[in-house]
């Protein structure tokens, strides 16, 4: 038997084809692009993801039996992006994405509506589903009386897989339309934003058989046994099964696209006025917290896209050892920031520029600031009486020591290192589809990856570094005050 995580991130989608023992057997990738057509808006074909799909499917296919034996596919998606479908199952318009904030002002309105994020748990952001739909019902309403389902990305290849139109609970929390304590659709909250409940697709758990894949597709991809779909995961819910984060306090430190501080809980303590994200997790009963900054490693390929260097080269030229704080702040908010400022609006800056400041400089100030950036989502996580004593450190972003060293001296924890391997998203949904497929139990399968490194703060520089963060903070406040 094997299993396909299948991992639809913003820049390309990861297939990882597991074992029956969760070992991984074969990875394959394929890139898309973002479409920006105005400022601050962020939106994507659906059609790039299923050719991405059946073109790593066909690499998978050619190149490795394993894949064959298929029994169990997982979707993780990117979250809350909404992919509007017409009665004939047909894509609307493009998917509009996370990082979009074209919907702010709608956002701000049904934020401010009484009830709203008691019954949701969360802060209605620009980018959650709703506010989307809002917008699009003032603006394209041709396309709003049309819409007879709205699918976030993952729930949208469910179908494509499947035939039926169903998502899993870590997904649905970030639409504003979810009773996330309760896990079910929400009447208020859906009518809030003009929805109705046959336009949702039917829950489950992420673990939970969704469907199984359609006939047509087993005999394309040349597959003879039945294989199920699992209801899968959002992304930040399909790593943190990933890496093992089930119980209380566990989590992680994610430098993606946007930079995420998450950690598992046992119950629901929704803190909305923290702009924390509260939402369930992929599996019954549970519940995570995190911060999400939007800009994290999108600020460093930014600056690498303008010096025409690559990150990787960016922050090699940094060396190993950690420095002192740059005199150099960098606002990461290039992109408006969710966590802590709820900021569709807000853009981003370099302040304590001089004529001596080098390209070196600029590098660790843009990593000092997203690393600032996500200490104030890891404030808001500890202050919700959450016991963290390390983090497990995850994204492209974390190849980079010098990135690591600095988030473990401005966080004051240890950071741990998983050793080179399958530790992401992608194998966080192979993990549910083995689940859904063959009723395997939880804890055995969600296990934590092998950590063969920690990197322990700086004691030299913490002081230094919280100074840091002060000015951090000051900055954003003067930024605040000119735009
Ligand atoms: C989480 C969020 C992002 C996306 C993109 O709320 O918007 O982390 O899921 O990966």
């Amino acid at each position: 038997m094997s299993f396909l995580g299948v991992d639809l991130g913003t820049s390309g989608l990861r297939l990882l084809l597991v074992s029956d023992q969760g070992q991984p057997i074969a990875a394959v990738e394929r890139s898309y692009d973002v479409s920006n057509p105005h400022p601050g808006w962020s939106e994507q074909d659906p059609a790039c993801w299923i050719r991405a799909l059946g073109d790593g499917v066909a690499e998978l296919r050619a190149n490795f039996a394993a894949f064959g034996a298929l029994r169990g596919i997982g979707v993780a998606g990117h979250m809350h992006g909404a992919t509007l479908l017409d009665a004939s199952g047909d894509v609307l318009r493009p998917c509009i994405l996370w990082n979009d904030t074209r919907a702010h002002a709608e956002a701000a309105e049904l934020d401010a509506m009484d009830g709203l994020r008691a019954a949701s748990g969360n802060i209605v952001f620009a980018g959650f589903t709703a506010p989307k739909l809002e917008w699009v019902r003032r603006n394209e309403p041709h396309i709003f009386a049309k819409v007879s389902k709205v699918l976030l990305p993952a729930a949208y290849l469910n179908y494509y897989l499947t035939g039926d139109f169903v998502a899993d609970m870590s997904d649905s929390a970030g639409t504003a339309w979810l009773d996330v304590g309760a896990r079910a659709w929400s009447d208020p909250l859906l009518e809030a934003s003009h929805m109705r409940r046959d336009q949702m697709p039917r829950l489950v758990e992420g673990s939970e058989p969704a469907g199984t894949l359609r006939q047509e597709l087993r005999d394309a991809w040349g597959l003879s046994g039945p294989v199920t779909v699992a209801g899968g995961a959002g992304d930040n819910a399909a790593a943190a099964c990933g890496i093992g984060a089930l119980g209380e306090g566990q989590g992680f430190v994610s430098l993606g696209t946007s930079g995420v501080v998450l950690a598992a809980r046992d119950g629901y303590h929704p803190a909305p006025e923290t702009a924390l994200h509260t939402f369930c997790h992929a599996l019954p009963a549970r519940w995570y917290q995190m911060g999400v900054m939007l800009s994290a490693t999108d600020s460093l390929n930014w600056f690498s896209n303008i010096v025409d260097q690559k990150p990787s080269a960016l922050t090699a030229a940094l060396g190993d050892a950690l420095q002192a704080p740059s005199q150099v702040r960098f606002l990461p908010y290039l992109s408006g920031e969710r966590t802590p400022h709820n900021d569709a609006d807000i853009r981003g800056g370099f302040t304590g520029l001089a004529k001596s400041t080098t390209r070196a400089e600029l590098t660790q100030a843009i990593l000092e600031g997203v690393t600032f950036g996500l200490r104030d989502g890891y404030q808001a996580l500890v202050a919700t009486d959450l016991q963290l004593d390390h983090m497990i450190a995850i994204g492209g972003g974390s190849a980079s020591r010098y990135w690591l060293k600095l988030i473990a001296t401005v966080f004051g924890i240890p950071i741990h290192i998983p050793a080179s391997g399958e530790f992401g998203a992608a194998l966080g949904a192979a993990r549910l589809g083995m689940i859904a497929a063959t009723g395997a139990d939880l804890e055995t399968v969600i296990t934590p990856p092998v950590c063969d490194e920690r990197i322990d703060p700086d004691v030299q520089l913490v002081g230094a570094y919280d100074d840091a963060y002060q000015a951090f903070r000051a900055a954003y406040a003067g930024l605040k005050s000119i735009q």
